[in-house]
């Protein structure tokens, strides 16, 4: 059935959604927290249902969760393995997608290097489409759970102060989050060196801060990014050493945030790069395992939504009531 609270064939990005959208996904994963903690993991919400994980970029957190969040829900999960595939034999990315399509996936769950080329192929498929991180523009998923992991600790997102830190030029992560928390009222602070800083990025409504200590002060969320290396031609960062130095999360530097604020990080972390083990392993405020935990709840009500979406649509284009 088509969910008229979120009436999307696809979730390409964060851009664009309402407040409410957003709520009814974080309503829904919520849900899906508790059943995850029960005893009996099993549902058959999507019985008869595949969905396929394609990932042309590595990934240990994302993929394993869609595809965890796709079996609790019943579902038929195929892993693509990129590097074995035919793309390793330089099949394209329509070519490949048009080649998953012809089996009838319900949903097609896509990482990709470039930005936009989940949309491309998204374009180009009859199932339902969910960008798992693309290039350096958006990770949907990520954006939520963070969200989810932001509303349960903190009761609201609305008129909280968060301050993103670090790579925000590479992150996906980070602009995201910038849409997610902008749209429901959360003021957003970036943090990073002038190099890791996206041109413009002040006109999307969020303040820029070149020095942890100014930036971090009185902030309730404190989301570190990782230092994307394998983005970067050239050199975005003097050494390890002094990136830690100047933009590392630790002791000193949280000790301008409010006493209880929150620490984030969307993993991988690179410790000792941009945050120190002693705070990221901080059990009372660190919330990075948190965040993974509830990234399995986000995607099982991501996919029950996409796939309800889907057969909907797919039902009424066979009895000639739509494309
Ligand atoms: C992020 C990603 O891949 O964009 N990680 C993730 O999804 N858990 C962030 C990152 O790679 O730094």
């Amino acid at each position: 059935m088509r969910d008229p609270a979120f009436p999307h064939r696809h979730l390409l990005g964060i851009e664009g959604l309402s407040p409410l959208e957003i709520s009814h996904l974080l309503d829904l994963s919520n849900r899906y927290v508790a059943f995850n903690r029960g005893p009996d993991k099993n549902s058959d919400v999507l019985h008869g249902r595949t969905i396929v994980n394609l990932f042309f970029e590595n990934s240990t957190r994302t993929r394993t969760s869609f595809e965890l969040a796709a079996k609790r829900l019943g579902a038929d999960v195929i892993n693509m393995q990129v590097e074995t595939s035919s793309v390793a034999k330089g099949e394209t990315l329509i070519d490949t997608a048009v080649t998953l399509n012809a089996m009838h996936p319900d949903v097609l769950v896509v990482r990709h290097p470039d930005s936009g080329a989940v949309k491309l192929l998204a374009d180009k498929v009859n199932c339902a489409v969910v960008n798992g991180g693309d290039g350096s523009h958006e990770h949907p998923t990520q954006a939520l759970l963070d969200a989810l992991t932001i509303r349960r600790r903190r009761g609201r997102l609305s008129g909280l102060l968060v301050a993103i830190c670090g790579d925000v030029l590479h992150s996906r992560v980070a602009r995201s989050n910038f849409h997610l928390l902008l749209t429901m009222g959360a003021r957003v602070r970036i943090i990073a060196p002038r190099t890791l800083i996206p041109t413009a990025v002040e006109r999307l409504g969020v303040e820029v801060f070149t020095d942890m200590t100014a930036g971090l002060k009185d902030v309730d969320i404190v989301m570190m990014l990782r230092v994307q290396n394998e983005r970067m031609r050239g050199s975005f960062i003097p050494s390890v050493r002094e990136y830690f130095r100047f933009f590392g999360l630790d002791r000193a530097k949280l000790a301008q945030a409010k006493p209880d604020a929150l620490i984030m990080h969307p993993g991988p972390m690179n410790r000792g790069t941009e945050i120190d083990s002693d705070v990221a392993d901080d059990f009372e405020r660190s919330a990075i395992r948190e965040q993974v935990e509830l990234g399995v709840a986000v995607r099982m009500a991501v996919l029950e939504v996409l796939a309800g979406n889907n057969a909907a649509h797919n039902s009424a284009g066979a009895a000639g009531g739509g494309k």
